[in-house]
Parts: C-alpha cells; sequence; structure tokens
C-alpha cells in the first residue's frame, strides 16, 4: 500500500510569532515553539504548518516576504530553525511551511531592483504595464481596506499588478527564471526537512493575470501544478502540497489533477462555508448538499477539512440570502465582519462559548473526508479580539496558563506583539492550556480524545464515504468503509434531542468509538440511535456481518 502520510495526518497550524516567546521580547520565536512541542504531541497532532516565518516588513502577517532563504530575525535563525525541525521529527511530527509563490513584498531586493532599473535582470519577474491599465480596480481581494489591484510606481515609470495589498507585488509566474527560483526555494526548505508546503493563493498564481496575451505559455496553466508536484516529488519522496484555493467543484479534477499528479491536498473551502451555514440552521442539508456535489478524488489527492484559520471565514461562495444567515447567527456586528464576506472571529466566540456545541463542531469537522486542519488555541476554545485590525482579531496569542501575559512572554505586557485576551467570557486567566491539562470533558481532553479515535479510523481518510439517509434532517449519517472495515459517526446539529433509525447493509454489530456520553455498550445495529442536542456517536462494525 503507498503511505500517503497526508492521506490520515493531523495538522496543528502555527503562527511562530505568537506561539511562545523564549527570550522575553514579547515576540514568539523557534525556541518558544520547540519548547511546546509537548502540547502539540500531547494534543495528538502528526504535522505542524508553519504561518509565514521569513524576513518580512509584516504588513500582512509574514504573508509579505523580502527574503525566501531566511528566518525573520525576530522569530529566531536559521539554526533556530533547524533545531526546532529535528525536535519535532524527534516526536514524530512532521513540518511543512507556508510557500507563498504569487507575491513579494514590495521591500523585496528584486522588486527595489525591478522598479529601479528597467534593464535589470528582475524587471520581468513582476507584471507590469506602462498604460493605466482599465481593470485597477477589479478583482481586489481585500475590499474596503485594498482599492485597486494595480499601482504606478514613480521610480519603475509604470504600474504594477497585485492581486492582495499594494505592498505585495505579484510575480510574473510566466518567466521561467521566476519558476527556477521558486523550484530553488522549493529545494532549500526540503533539503532542511520540511515535509511538504501550504501552498498561498494557487488560483491566482496560475491565471497570468496582467501578462500580455503573446508572453503566456500557450499551454493549459494547470500544468504549472504537474511541475511543482513533480520537482518536489523528485526532491522529497513524501514531499506534498496543500494548496489553498478557493474553487468550486466544477474546477476539483483541474487542480488534483486527472490522475491525481498535481495538488496533493486542497482546503475544502466549499465544505467549509456549508458546515457553517449547516451549524448556523441546525440542519444537515447543506453539507448534505455539498457533499452530493463534491465529484469522486483520485486516490492520491486529499481533502484538508477545517473550521477556522489564520484568515477571515470567507462565505463567499454562499448565496447572499445564506450568508446572511451565517452572519446573523456568528457575525451580526459589522466589526465582526471583513471584507464584506466574512467574519473575522475565531471558533469559540461564534458558538458563545458553548462547549458541547464545540465540541461537536470538532467532531463534525473531524468525521468529514478529508484531513483535519486546526488553528492554534482553538483546542482550548481561545476568544478574539476586535479591536485589531482586520484578520489579526483571531491572531491572539496563545494562552498557555493563568499568569502574566498567559504564560506566553515574560515581556511588558506593552511590548508584546500583540495583546492577550483579557477581560470577558474568553479571558487568559479562565481559558488557558493548564486549565484544561489532564482535565476528564474539558474541551481540550475531548480533542485529545477526538484526535485519538480519529487517527484510529484510517477509514476515514482511505475509505470510501457514504452519506445515509435519516429520517432527521438535523442529523448527518456518514458510513465509511475500507478494507472489509465500517464506521459509522452520527451527528444531531438540532438544539433538541432525536431518535434515528440509521440502515447499514452488512453491519449487524456497532460498538462505540466516541461521543457525548458515557456509552461503552455495544449495540445492534438495528436499535435506532438516541442523540442528545447537538449530540455526535462514532461507532465501528463489529463481528460478524450479516
Ligand atoms: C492568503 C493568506 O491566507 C492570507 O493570510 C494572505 O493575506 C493572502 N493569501 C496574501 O498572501
Ligand atoms: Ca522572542
Amino acid at each position: 500500500m503507498l503511505n500517503l502520510w497526508y492521506k490520515n495526518a493531523v495538522i496543528y497550524c502555527v503562527d511562530v510569532e505568537t506561539f511562545m516567546d523564549s527570550n522575553g521580547d514579547g515576540i514568539g520565536d523557534f525556541a518558544g515553539l520547540a519548547d511546546r512541542l509537548d502540547h502539540v504531541e500531547a494534543l495528538g497532532a502528526t504535522c505542524i504548518w508553519l504561518l509565514p516565518f521569513y524576513p518580512t516588513p509584516n504588513r500582512d502577517n509574514g504573508y509579505d516576504i523580502t527574503d525566501f532563504y531566511a528566518v525573520d530575525p525576530r522569530l529566531g535563525t536559521l539554526g533556530d530553525f533547524v533545531a526546532f525541525t529535528h525536535a519535532a521529527h524527534d516526536r514524530g511530527l512532521r513540518v511543512i511551511v507556508d510557500l507563498v509563490a504569487n507575491h513579494t513584498s514590495i521591500d523585496h531586493p528584486w522588486f527595489q531592483e525591478a522598479r529601479r532599473d528597467p534593464n535589470s535582470r528582475y524587471r520581468d519577474w513582476y507584471v507590469w504595464s506602462k498604460e493605466k491599465p482599465k481593470d485597477i480596480h477589479e478583482g481586489a481581494v481585500f475590499p474596503g481596506v485594498q482599492d485597486a489591484t494595480w499601482t504606478y510606481d514613480e521610480a519603475a515609470q509604470a504600474w504594477y499588478m497585485h492581486r492582495f495589498y499594494k505592498h505585495q507585488a505579484d510575480l510574473n509566474i510566466a518567466n521561467p527564471e521566476v519558476r527556477e527560483e521558486l523550484e530553488k526555494v522549493m529545494g532549500f526548505w526540503l533539503q532542511l526537512g520540511v515535509s511538504g508546503f501550504r501552498l498561498d493563493a494557487v488560483p491566482f498564481l496560475i491565471e497570468y493575470r496582467g501578462v500580455p496575451e503573446e508572453e503566456r505559455p500557450k499551454d493549459d496553466p494547470h500544468l504549472y501544478l504537474n511541475e511543482l508536484r513533480s520537482f518536489v516529488s523528485w526532491r522529497r519522496a513524501e514531499a506534498m502540497l496543500l494548496a489553498e484555493a478557493n474553487i468550486t467543484m466544477d474546477q476539483v479534477n483541474e487542480y488534483f489533477g486527472p490522475s491525481g499528479d498535481r495538488l496533493h491536498m486542497i482546503f475544502n473551502f466549499m465544505l467549509n462555508q456549508h458546515l457553517f451555514l449547516s451549524l448556523a440552521r441546525k440542519d444537515a442539508e447543506p453539507i448534505r448538499r455539498v457533499m452530493a456535489q463534491t465529484p469522486a478524488i483520485p486516490l492520491k489527492s486529499q481533502w484538508a477539512s477545517f473550521l477556522r484559520n489564520h484568515d477571515e471565514i470567507d462565505l463567499g461562495r454562499l448565496p447572499d440570502a445564506e450568508r446572511g444567515e451565517v452572519f446573523s447567527a456568528f457575525g451580526p456586528a459589522p466589526e465582526m465582519q471583513a471584507y464584506g464576506r466574512g467574519i473575522r472571529r475565531r471558533l469559540a466566540p461564534m458558538l458563545g462559548g458553548d462547549e458541547q456545541r464545540l465540541k461537536q463542531a470538532f467532531s463534525l469537522m473531524f468525521a468529514l473526508p478529508g484531513t483535519p486542519v486546526l488553528w492554534y488555541g482553538d483546542e482550548i476554545g481561545m476568544g478574539d479580539d476586535l479591536s485589531l485590525a482586520e484578520r489579526n482579531s483571531v491572531r491572539t496569542p496563545m494562552q498557555w496558563a493563568d499568569e502574566r501575559n498567559a504564560g506566553f512572554s515574560t515581556a511588558p505586557s506593552e511590548q508584546l506583539v500583540r495583546p492577550v485576551v483579557s477581560g470577558g467570557a474568553f479571558d487568559y486567566r479562565s481559558v488557558n492550556v493548564v486549565a484544561q491539562h489532564d482535565l476528564d470533558g474539558s474541551l481540550m481532553s475531548t480533542l485529545q480524545r477526538l484526535i485519538r479515535t480519529r487517527r484510529a479510523c484510517p477509514e476515514i481518510g482511505w475509505g470510501r464515504c457514504r452519506v445515509l439517509e435519516t429520517s432527521e434532517t438535523s442529523v448527518l449519517a456518514l458510513r465509511y468503509d475500507w478494507h472489509g472495515e465500517t464506521v459509522l459517526i452520527v451527528h444531531n446539529l438540532a438544539d433538541h434531542a432525536v431518535e434515528v433509525q440509521v440502515s447499514l447493509d452488512e453491519v449487524s454489530r456497532l460498538r462505540p468509538l466516541f461521543c457525548d456520553e458515557d456509552d461503552r455498550t455495544m449495540r445492534d445495529a438495528s436499535e435506532p440511535i438516541h442523540l442528545s442536542p447537538y449530540g455526535y456517536r462514532w461507532f465501528r462494525a463489529h463481528g460478524e456481518r450479516r
């Protein structure tokens, strides 16, 4: 059997800057992260995804890079990166890193040279226009804070293209020298031991916007994804590409590749938006709907499932009325929303701090087809800080303990990279790792149990998934089959108890694996299943089959 580690991984996303500060300067760093690997390991994660940690003026949380081959000095040295990676590997944890191939900071020496000197070899590494482009206001990703996608540069006497903020100039991916350089960047980090990349902004990477027609490669732009795949695979067999690509279901085949030889994994943004609609409606229909629309994917491909991440929840693919439903349930106030399309809150405040709902949301995410990805701090139900700009609201320091600065740093509080959440229901004095550690029933312990259960169910990553009919629309019943094994997982999204009959061909007995009640009794598969409000139950088919 192919050993495709990412098919059943549990990925934990960390922002080094806000995780743990080892030297008391108020900024998280690699030494601090290495010191807190116990936490990640105890949680049961199998892979750490690092948000960008490269040198940066930090105008977009590190997604504005000035050197692809180094570590931002505020976070440590390259030596600290290697020491951290080594420590992670010692614990059986893989490391993947963010790769921002679509753009650089305008402070990057490549861009600086490109703008200063029209004859520089770097000029054509970016996308320029001598004339003012007609579409300068089209396609801005951050409406409200970004007003154009082209900006005039005095030194260059030309307009440069930027899909994101104006301080992030798009690279010209049609230029073979840029492709070669990006390979060098990937080769560099692979050589340092990473197991792959979270590829930023993939749809923009392959669209060649602004590149003159005659300079664009004539073949299908998706073939660039084959090129990236084969490069990383030859450099390191286990290397995995996880794409940030908010695509529709009709694009799925083009991104995974007809035989699964493009991107290994793609974040399932469609499922994410429908999951929140389901939670808002207390009805599983939106999830069933999107699952029915999802095409089968090749064996080597995998979805990445998530609840929250470092950005806003992007609800842009939902029709206005449905997006409105999610807004009114989870982000009704204007300051909770972002860019007219999303919610910039953490999961716990969205669900009103309701532990049963939180546990269910995680259980649901782990039960859906794909590999679960967690955002640091959500495992303890951290809150957010809406007084911070844009998406920084969900990027506050990790809450380790009821100690000064939540145990994140010994620096004076005003020196912290961002303030810790204090006051209100999510105050670090009550919501922290120490408070939940080894405490039966705490969110963190439940998540640990859930992760253990999920890791013991390879059927979910590998198997065939079927959505089963039940009489209750609030119930999502999933059946996975793989190598003669069967797993059944049921969730009740309603706020009232229900009882459902699930018909299971070829299965006679069910053994409870994980649920919100203390249930250890083997049951007959034909018995109705009771589910409490927001309840969940995981079973494995046991013993003789009919
Ligand atoms: C997507 C990242 O997730 C987001 O945080 C960033 O602002 C943009 N790409 C630009 O790199
Ligand atoms: Ca530090």
